[in-house]
């Protein structure tokens, strides 16, 4: 059955198919390989993205801007300070006034309610560029990365090694949905909340997979194709980082850690990355990582993403 995702908001995970996701990563992977001919097409021509933050970023601004010049598309940044989401007007009439204008709306933000009003309020397709909740752009980039060096994404085994946060939940949900074995190994305290893993449990179900949490790193890291982690506290949680820093020892992607992965376990992050802390420096340089090849691949999967929901 063909996919078509015209139209349609990337607020969450759960929003996609096993089959969505696919197709995202298949049309990634041909517009990575492709570039003269994506520029020609120009699939975004006379097309604009707004891209709204609340928080700052690299890779989130910068892939969005480059990946829609490159499809032929012009990108807004707002900063923090432009709009005042929240404060200035309602995320309501941001949305429906945004919508007047452009063609697509990404926006970074701290409560998930945000990027849900943005998404029920916009006329236009909405996508989250990381909230408190989820980031699914950077999941559809990770999971990008691992096609390309496995050629497959279901059948697999990943482990999550660190806080249980956006990026975690993200992960469990792509990973029911695609068809991959997954655990969080979290420190007690900071596992992704019972109700979240259920949810990702359920859907779980509907491929034959098994999502986990463990407290034990190298338990949950035993027999994995890949090893991901993140920072130990996020945008947000700037004022807990010391006192996080006790409990997240040993909760650290390096070389005695591996030992439990594959031999040839890729190495994930999202970055930014806090060396010495959630991942050593020498293991994010290890040949098996992975971490700036996800990195890049956010401009890619993006792009596909936005020509399938905006084309
Ligand atoms: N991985 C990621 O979203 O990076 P930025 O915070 O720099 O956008
Ligand atoms: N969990 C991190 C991811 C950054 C890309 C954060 O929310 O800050």
């Amino acid at each position: 059955m063909a996919v078509n995702l015209s139209g349609r908001n990337l607020i969450s995970m759960r929003d996609l198919s096993g089959t969505e996701i696919l197709a995202i990563v298949a049309l990634a992977e041909k517009l990575k390989a492709n570039r003269e001919a994506t520029e020609r097409e120009a699939p975004l021509k006379n097309k604009t993205l707004v891209m709204i933050f609340q928080k700052p970023s690299l890779r989130t601004r910068v892939s969005f801007e480059a990946g829609t010049t490159r499809l032929g598309g012009h990108a807004i940044y707002l900063a923090p300070a432009d709009i005042k989401l929240g404060q200035r007007e309602t995320t309501e009439d941001i949305a429906i006034v945004v919508s007047r204008y452009a063609d697509i709306i990404m926006a970074r933000v701290f409560g998930h309610d945000i990027v849900e009003d943005l998404g029920k309020y916009a006329g236009v397709p909405v996508i989250n560029g990381l909230s408190d909740f989820e980031h699914p752009c950077q999941i559809l980039a990770d999971f990008l990365a691992i096609y390309e060096r496995r050629g497959r994404l279901d059948g697999m085994s990943g482990c999550y090694i660190g806080d249980g946060n956006n990026v975690a939940n993200s992960l469990m949900f792509g990973a029911a949905r695609v068809g991959m074995n997954f655990t969080v190994a979290a420190p007690p305290g900071f596992e992704p909340k019972p109700e979240v893993v259920g949810e990702a449990q359920k859907m779980a179900r509907e491929t034959g997979v098994t999502i986990r949490v463990t407290n034990d790193p190298a338990e949950g890291a035993r027999g994995a194709d890949w090893l991901y982690t993140d920072v130990w506290a996020s945008m947000g949680q700037e004022g807990e980082a010391e006192a996080r820093k006790a409990k997240f020892q040993g909760f650290q992607i390096n070389a005695e850690l591996m030992k439990h992965a594959k031999p040839d376990a890729i190495i994930l992050h999202c970055l930014p990355a806090h060396y010495g802390e959630e991942i050593d420096y020498e293991t994010s340089r290890a040949p098996n990582s992975a971490i700036f090849d996800q990195a890049e691949n956010r401009m890619h999967a993006q792009n596909a993403l936005m020509v399938m929901l905006a084309g």
